[in-house]
Formats: C-alpha cells, structure tokens, sequence
C-alpha cells in the first residue's frame, strides 16, 4: 500500500511530466459557459482509504463535473429501485459518443447504460420520481455534500443554465425516451434535473474524497457510513470500466487499468478498489471529449503507484 509521502511524490513526478503538454486539447465549446476556461489549468488530487490526501496544481478549484455526476446519481437509482433499475437501462458499452441518439432507436429506447447521456437521463428520471425537479436537485447536491465530506459543494447555475440553452440533443433523447416509455416525468423536468447534476461545481479533492466509497465495498472509510452495498459498489466499478469513457472506454483501460468516469469540464475520476481514489482536472480535451492532459496524468500514475487493478 502506498503512503502519502509515496503518494505526494508520484503526485509531484506526474505534475512535473505534464507541465510540457498543458494547454493541449480543447475545451468543450458546445456548452458556452464551458468555453470560457482556461486551459493551461491542472490539477489532481489522490485520497486512500486510511484517508491520507494528496493533492497537487490546481486540486482545489472547483470546476464543472459534467458527466462525473452520473457516477454518483446511479449510486442513489440503485439504493432506490435496486436491480429494478436494470429492466430500464443495460449495462453494456455503447460503442458511441455520449449522446448519441444510434443505438437507443435500434434498442427501442433502452438506453446501453447508465453512463451515457440516454443512460443517464433515465436515472435523472428515477431520482425525480413523481416530485419537483428542485427536490431531486437537493436530494443530489445533499449527497455529494455527503460523501464529499464537504457542505460547500454546489452548482454553477451560468452553467446549468448554459446546459439547457443549448441542450438540443439531450431534449431529442429525453423526448424518444418519452415516447418508448422510458421517462416517467415531464421531459422538461428530467432534463432540468440532469442540467443541473452536470452543473455541479467541485475540485478535485472534493472528487477524490466523493468516490472513496467506491474503493471501499460500498462505505465509506472515514466516516464507516454506508453509502451502497458492496455489491453494487463492484457493479459501479465494473460499469465505470467498461463504459465510462464511452467509445474510449478501451482505450482508457489499457492505458489506466482503473474504473473511471471522464466529463467535458475536463474532469476524471477514477477508483482504485481496496486503495483509494483519484481525480485529475485539465480542461482541454482530446478528441474523443476525454481531458488530454487528465488521460495522461491518470496513465502515469497508474504507472507509478501500481494502482492498475491489472
Ligand atoms: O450532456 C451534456 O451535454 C453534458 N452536460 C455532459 C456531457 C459530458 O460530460 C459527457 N462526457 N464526457
């Protein structure tokens, strides 16, 4: 097992590596509020499950978790409706981009997983259930606030905001969702609650400390409460391998070895089963929407501390 002083110096070896390649990569456009980062920011933060923390760069400037937020709502499905969730999303990769539209008309409308956005829009939905979109966007803050260990998280509005000004494709799945009988609320109001999940501020400290019940058979180290079973814990995992980069998703377990969770804020998050858990943050993304320098620094540090579950 790696200690913090290990930990903190693999941590400052990889921030060395990457000065040369920060500001490679592009941040997302699509989202306005998004564009208007900067680029050349780095940070990345590691937490073990004795909860030693390391940290380096910029590790504590909160930015956009975008599609990280799917790892922590599919928790709260799955503690609401069990396997249940099952019969109304697979657990399969995709193949595609995130939003893609492909596959959910071929599969009529049951989404590959939870993981990509059609996936993700049928959790919102779970997480609405017959309330208001403002009670569900509570209930998910409170629990980042939970297993972040952390009351000041909370949401970018100029973000959510932008989200829905230019959600266009999300609202076409939503609404093919709707019309297979896969959404049980208002279309407006699931989409209003993933707009918001995406819009959740956060740094990579508090990502890292957020996914330590991963590593952890479903509880929480630090705190021993339960946040999911161990079971569900290693579904999560297994559903974050293999689907958690979209149609990168091999690309990354080859070159990381370790469950993981990209977001177009630049953000990763990834899980060490039994060690800890990690998060890097560099808005700039390669082509397949997956942080250049994050994908990078996440591939030496697997390298280093040895934390490939491979
Ligand atoms: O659905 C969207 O367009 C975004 N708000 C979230 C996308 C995202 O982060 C995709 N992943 N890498």
């Amino acid at each position: 097992m790696k200690h913090a002083e290990d930990l903190s110096g693999i941590l400052a070896a990889v921030h060395g590596e990457m000065q040369s390649h920060l500001g490679h990569g592009k941040p997302a456009d699509y989202i306005p509020a998004l564009a208007r980062v900067d680029p050349k920011q780095f940070g990345m933060a590691a937490v073990t499950i004795e909860g030693e923390a390391v940290a380096v760069g910029d590790a504590d400037v909160a930015f956009s978790i975008q599609s990280l937020s799917k790892v922590f709502t599919l928790t709260m499905a799955l503690e609401k409706m069990g396997n249940d969730l099952w019969t109304r999303v697979g657990r399969e990769p995709s193949g595609s981009r995130f939003n893609s539209m492909v596959r959910l008309e071929q599969e009529h409308g049951i989404p590959r997983n939870p993981l990509i956005n059609a996936g993700a829009l049928v959790v919102s939905d779970v997480l609405l259930g017959q309330g208001l979109p403002h009670a569900a966007i509570g209930r998910i803050t409170d629990f980042l606030r939970e297993v972040s260990s952390d009351p000041e998280v909370s949401i970018d509005m100029e973000v959510a905001q932008s989200e829905a000004d230019t959600g266009f494709l999300n609202a076409s799945l939503a609404n093919f969702l709707k019309a297979s009988g896969n959404l049980h609320g208002p279309v407006e109001d699931v989409l209003d609650v993933y707009f918001h999940q995406c819009a959740l501020a956060m740094s990579c400290r508090q990502l890292a400390r957020a996914g330590l019940y991963l590593a952890h058979g479903g509880a929480d180290p630090l705190t021993r409460a339960r946040v999911t079973t161990p079971v569900r814990a290693r579904r999560i995992n297994a559903v974050m391998m293999t689907c958690g980069h979209y149609d990168a998703s091999g690309e990354f377990a080859f070159r990381v070895g370790l469950p993981g969770k990209s977001g177009v804020g630049g953000g990763i998050l990834a899980i060490a089963p039994r060690k800890g858990a990690v998060a890097v943050w560099s808005p700039g993304l390669n082509p397949a929407g997956t942080s250049h320098v994050g994908a990078l620094a996440l591939e030496r540090f697997a390298a280093l501390s040895g934390w490939s579950v491979f």
